[in-house]
């Protein structure tokens, strides 16, 4: 990233040699990103973030269609930047459909295709969970998507990145997004692999960079950046969530010797992204045991870290059959690259105490 901040200062619209070269770097990252996806490179439009991107899906799709109306379906556990898009989009006149999850945060394919009719002009669930985990099938809801009606499918791999095999072609989706900054990328940069053939209006229009997708001057230092970070994560991600697996698995034990009533949330392991340690603690309040984790140097969330800041119980927690009660006292503990089995040691030993704290009423933060 520091040459495209630095040296390769030009304008990627402009035909002069610095631009050429700054469209060079852009043209590499769009590479990386397509090769890491299985997707052709002019199927990636790169934008400001998984937020941006996942807007640009529905909206986009949408707004292609808004003359004609129609209907539609995402899971009631997306991400708000799905799940809050699609309840605007309803106000515009499109009726939605927000489909139930059983107890580990799945989407079963009977519900979507007891949903599905034939004005549903759009299908959007997760590739994977940001609070719990969980990973969908959503081959099995494309496919069943596509059988059964016209509607464009999108999924928000965002979590699922450098977690699992994130292959557009496999997985069958006609629209996907992803996010650097899950891949150790920079913040502020995003992508949308939009299939060869899907109709999709812009969000942003103006210059009309990105095949007129996504107007706006590229942020090339953050493409330059996420371009590398994806393919990094992919090269490593196999041997990575082997380490990652076997940390969380240590951890759980951890949990549930010193906390034996505590409730791992989420699918078991397999059906979940391999770096997720999830569980409730009845009797502990989430934001507190938080603020104690932190003031030991213990990063944890409540439900999801991007909206952190809302004291309200987890809309996901809630949609798997949790009581506002318990959805309050979850704990979201994610592994990364950097975490080795001291960290572990620490994190699980410190949390046993700290609930234990909590439960006798020990309340100074
Ligand atoms: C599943 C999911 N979708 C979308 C986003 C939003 O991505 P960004 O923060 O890049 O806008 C996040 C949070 O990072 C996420 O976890």
């Amino acid at each position: 990233m520091a040459p495209a901040l630095t040296e390769t200062f030009g304008n990627p619209s402009s035909v002069h040699g610095a631009g050429r070269a700054a469209r060079a770097l852009i043209d590499i990252a769009r590479d990386q990103l397509a090769a890491v996806l299985n997707a052709r490179p002019r199927e990636i439009v790169f934008t400001g973030g998984g937020s941006e991107a996942d807007n640009l899906a529905l909206r986009g799709v949408v707004h292609r269609l808004h003359s004609q109306g129609g209907h539609v379906i995402v899971s009631s556990i997306e991400h708000e930047a799905v799940l809050e898009t699609a309840r605007d989009l309803s106000h515009l006149g499109f009726e939605l459909t927000e489909l139930p999850v059983d107890g580990a945060g799945r989407v079963l394919p009977e519900s979507l295709e007891a949903a599905l009719r034939p004005e549903t002009v759009l299908v959007s669930v997760m590739l994977a969970n940001n609070e719990v985990g969980t990973i969908e099938p959503v081959r099995e809801l494309a496919e069943l998507t596509h059988s059964k009606s016209r509607a464009v499918f999108h999924t928000d791999a965002t979590q699922a990145l450098g977690k699992l095999k994130v292959d557009v072609q496999e997985l069958g989706v006609d629209l996907l997004t992803v996010s650097a900054h899950k891949v150790y990328g920079p913040k502020g940069v995003g992508a949308l692999f939009v299939r060869h053939g899907t109709s999709l209006d812009p969000i942003i229009t103006g210059g009309g960079q990105e095949r007129t997708r996504r107007s706006g001057t590229e942020n090339v230092p953050g493409i330059v950046g996420f371009g590398v970070a994806s393919h990094l994560a992919e090269s490593e991600r196999e041997r990575e969530m082997e380490r990652q697996a076997a940390l969380s698995a240590d951890l759980a034990r951890w949990i549930q010797a010193g906390v034996p009533d505590a409730l791992p949330t989420g699918a078991p392991n397999g059906e979940r992204l391999a770096n997720f340690c999830t569980f409730v603690f009845p009797g502990a309040e989430g934001e507190l045991l938080l603020l104690r984790l932190d003031r030991a140097g213990v990063c944890g969330s409540a439900g999801s870290a991007c909206t952190s800041g809302s004291l309200s119980p987890s809309h996901v927690l809630l949609a798997m059959g949790f009581s506002p009660q318990l959805a309050a006292a979850h704990l979201r503990l994610t592994l990364g690259r950097s975490t080795t089995s001291g960290d572990v040691e620490r994190a699980g030993e410190l949390i046993c105490r700290e609930v234990a704290a909590l439960r006798q009423g020990a309340f100074a933060v």
